[in-house]
Formats: structure tokens, sequence, C-alpha cells
């Protein structure tokens, strides 16, 4: 374990942020809140998933963050330093970033394609029924780049701390931020008259998305509301799989983890809340309402490319503006993920950054072509307790998301709740002459609401009701 004297370290707050901001903006923000705000009732969802961020999200976020900076440890040997009989939890917060980059990376390697295929002004064949399926279902393509995406990550990881993770951070978030805006404006700007004669406009889809429906609002319909928030923003921040503790272990002792973590909070739910109008509108515009009810691939690489095939010329250049930004933020998230599991290997078994990142690299090629072959020779038909038909890649990640996130997510409350007592955040928190701020929040939180909200999200998953 012995490497701490050692221990990399970001250079500055903003460093940290960005790289943090960087794992938790990501593919859910774009292809899964704009679909779960208008699904849920616009402006509700909105105003749910803001009081939960500032709670729930908040009470993880500082308590993750806050064991990797007192532990200054990755999450193998985090939790068991805390508490040698909690060991084990570091094994499973650490199973899961290796069980989830694997897939991460072959979505990646779709976006890539995507990219590609916009940059060239060739997005239009993308807009082609069958067009996805083709693809993915492909035998080479897929593999070279799945393994295309998983080079970049590693190139980034090996790099280090400062040289890697952070200095790209800095610059790939900015560029996602103005993207995403640039994008948004974009799209509320437009209107477009479909064949039978009807005008849409980007405004119309704008109010759909933030004025609050409230017909046929039931309890029922309020408790889905609610869970649909909280299980998309437990996978949004990161949390519950031992990247904010790696990423809390580079960050020095002299930093502001009140306002560091305020910012990462706010970083990734403007980003996730401007994808919602850089989507909604759009395809709002060119499909109506019916072309809303995608999500996932389905909306990103399906019903988004149809959409910028209507736009024209202009489609090809704000495909490939925003598949750019997707890619950035695949990009800066699957390095979150390995960076998880390559500190926890420096750390457990001593050895050196790039050898560690090797084998990690090796083994999730191997799993990764894995995933790609899912959709060829590997190709069958699982069903989830959801009811959806899944593959590998959707098997993986309801394993992961599902029912191991949840599970450390409450082990870790308890952990910090009742066993070490939040004092020891709050006295990290402190360390620096600042006071924690909203403490009695997340002492309630920590201890009693966090784990029970936790628990009614496992039971869910698991059909249970
Ligand atoms: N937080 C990212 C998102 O919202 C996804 C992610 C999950 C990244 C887990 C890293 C680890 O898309």
């Amino acid at each position: 374990m012995g490497n701490n004297e050692k221990r990399n370290t970001f250079k500055g707050s903003l460093g940290f942020v960005l790289a943090a901001a960087g794992s938790a903006v990501g593919l859910g923000n774009i292809w899964r809140f704009p679909y779960l705000a208008t699904k849920d009732g616009g402006g509700m969802f909105l105003v749910v998933y803001l009081v939960l961020a500032l709670t729930f999200g908040f009470t993880l976020l500082m308590t993750e963050t806050a064991i990797g900076r007192k532990t200054k440890q990755s999450p193998l040997t985090a939790y068991g330093a805390l508490n040698k009989k909690w060991r084990h939890l570091g094994i499973l917060a650490c199973i899961i970033p290796a069980m989830i980059l694997p897939y991460y990376c072959a979505i990646g390697g779709w976006v890539l394609k995507y990219l590609l295929g916009y940059v060239t002004f060739n997005g239009s064949a993308a807009a082609q029924d069958g067009y996805f399926n083709a693809f993915i279902s492909g035998m080479a393509e897929p593999l070279i780049m799945t393994l295309v995406f998983l080079a970049a990550v590693v190139f980034v990881v090996i790099r280090g701390v400062n040289k890697g993770i952070e200095s790209f951070s800095k610059i790939l978030m900015p560029i996602l931020l103005v993207l995403v805006i640039v994008i948004a404006v974009f799209s509320i700007t437009l209107d477009h008259t479909d064949d039978s004669g009807i005008t849409r406009t980007g405004m119309e889809g704008l109010a759909i998305y933030l004025i609050p429906d409230f017909s046929g609002f039931t309890l029922e319909k309020f408790m889905t509301v609610l869970i649909d928030a909280m299980g998309q923003l437990f996978f949004s921040l990161s949390v519950a799989m031992g990247i904010m503790i790696t990423y809390g272990s580079y960050v020095r002792d002299d930093a502001n983890l009140n306002s560091s973590v305020n910012q990462i909070e706010i970083f990734d739910t403007a980003v996730a809340f401007l994808a919602g109008i850089m989507i909604i509108p759009a395809v709002y515009v060119f499909s109506g309402r019916e072309g809303m009810s995608a999500s996932g691939p389905g909306l990103m690489f399906v019903s988004l490319p149809k959409v910028f095939d209507k736009m024209g010329t202009v489609g090809e250049i704000i495909g490939a503006l925003f598949f750019a930004m997707v890619f950035f933020a695949a990009l800066t998230s699957a390095i979150s993920i390995m960076e998880a599991v390559v500190s926890s290997l420096i750390d457990k078994f001593s050895l050196g950054r790039t050898k560690a990142a090797l084998i990690v690299t090796a083994i999730t090629a191997v799993l990764a072509i894995i995933v790609c072959l899912g959709y060829n020779v590997l190709y069958f038909e699982a069903v989830l307790p959801n009811g959806s038909t899944a593959q590998i890649l959707d098997i993986m990640d309801y394993l992961s998301n599902n029912i191991l996130m949840p599970i450390v997510a409450i082990g870790t409350c308890i952990l910090i709740g009742w066993i070490v007592k939040p004092e020891t955040v709050v006295d990290e928190v402190e360390k620096t002459d600042t006071k924690m701020g909203r403490k009695g929040l997340f002492m309630v939180m920590i201890k009693f609401l966090a784990p029970i909200m936790l628990t009614v999200l496992l039971l869910r998953s698991l059909g249970v009701f």
C-alpha cells in the first residue's frame, strides 16, 4: 500500500473540479436526462432533480471525496483504511468500474464512428434506416473503433494525474461547455413546417421541457418521478464506484472541499439541463411529440442523425459539433473509470502506473471485444427484470448500475453514518478552516434518508415493486 509519500495531487482546485466534472458529465447527461425530463412532466422533474441534487447528491459526493482525501487511498484499500472489517466493500467498489469500462469503451467506439462520419461530411448516411444496427452488428468496424477509444483513454491515464487527467480535463471541459451552449442556442431558434403543413418552433419545444405538466398527476406518478430522478442523479454524479474516492485522494489538503463539491454539482447539473435545451426543441421541431420518446442509443444514434439530416447542410456541421461534444464527455468519463481501477492496483500492489494501466487495458480489451461480439456471433436475447430485452452490454450495465452501485452506496452510508461516524467527513471538510455547509442536513441524510432512499431504488431495480 505504501507509496503515500509520493502520491500525485491535482495542482489546484480547478483541476480537481474539472476532472471530477469530466467524470460526472457523460452519456447519462446527454441521452438520459432530457428523455426523463420529457417523460416525467418537464419542469416537475427538473425541480425534483434539483432538490435531490442539493440534498442526496451533495451527501454522496461529499462523502466519497472526503473519504478519498482523508485516507489518501484508492477505493480498493480506502474502505479498509477507515475500518478493517469493511475492506470487502472496497473490492466491490473496484469491481464496478472494471465492469463498466469495457462497455463504456464499446459505446465510446460508436460515438467515434459517428464523429468520424460527420467530420468527413458523410453524416447523412447515418440517417438511413437500419444504419446503426448494421454498424454495431458488423465484425471489424465496431471492434476497431472500440479499441481506438480504449487506446485514447489509456494514453491519458498513463500520462498521470497532472499531465494526463488534470490537463486534459482543463482543455476538454471548457470546450464541451461552449459546444453545449452553442448547440442549445441553435436548437431553440429552429422552426420547421412538415409535409402536412404543421409548423413547430424550438420555443414550443423549450416550453414542453420547462413548464411543469401536472396533468394526470397522482401520488404514484410522483413516486415514479422521484425514483427516476434519484437513479439518474446517482449515475450522473459518478458516485458509488470509487471514482470520487480516487479523485478525492488526489486533492490537496489545503483545498476547500465545500466549494469544490458545489462546483462539481453545478457543472454536472448545468450540462444535463443544457442537454435538454439542446435535444428536446430540435427533436420536437423535426419529429413532433412522438419523436421525443427515444432515449439512450436509440436517441443518439438513430433519432438525432435523422434530425440533423432534416436540417440540410447545417445539420452536418451541427452533427459534427454534437458528436465532438459527446466524444469529449465519454472520453473524460472513461478516463475516470480506468483511473479508479489503475490507482487501486498501484496502491494495493505497489505497481508502476504504466504497468498497472497496461494490465487494466489488456483485460478491458478482451471484455470489450466480447461486448462488441454480443451484437454479432455472440448475439442472444435475455430479458431483464424491468422487461426489456438485453444483450451482453445491457446485462453488464444492469448489474453494475442497478444492483452493485446501490449496494456500495448503501454500504458507504452505513459505514460513514454509523460505524466511523459522519464527523469523520465533517472534520475532513473543516480541516481547512471552512465551516461545512448544510451540516445538519448532511447528518440526517447520511444516517437515515440516503440509505432508505437507496434501498428503495435497489428494490425497484430488482423488480420487487
Ligand atoms: N456520470 C456519467 C454520466 O452521467 C457516467 C458515468 C458513470 C461515468 C459511472 C463514470 C462512471 O454519464
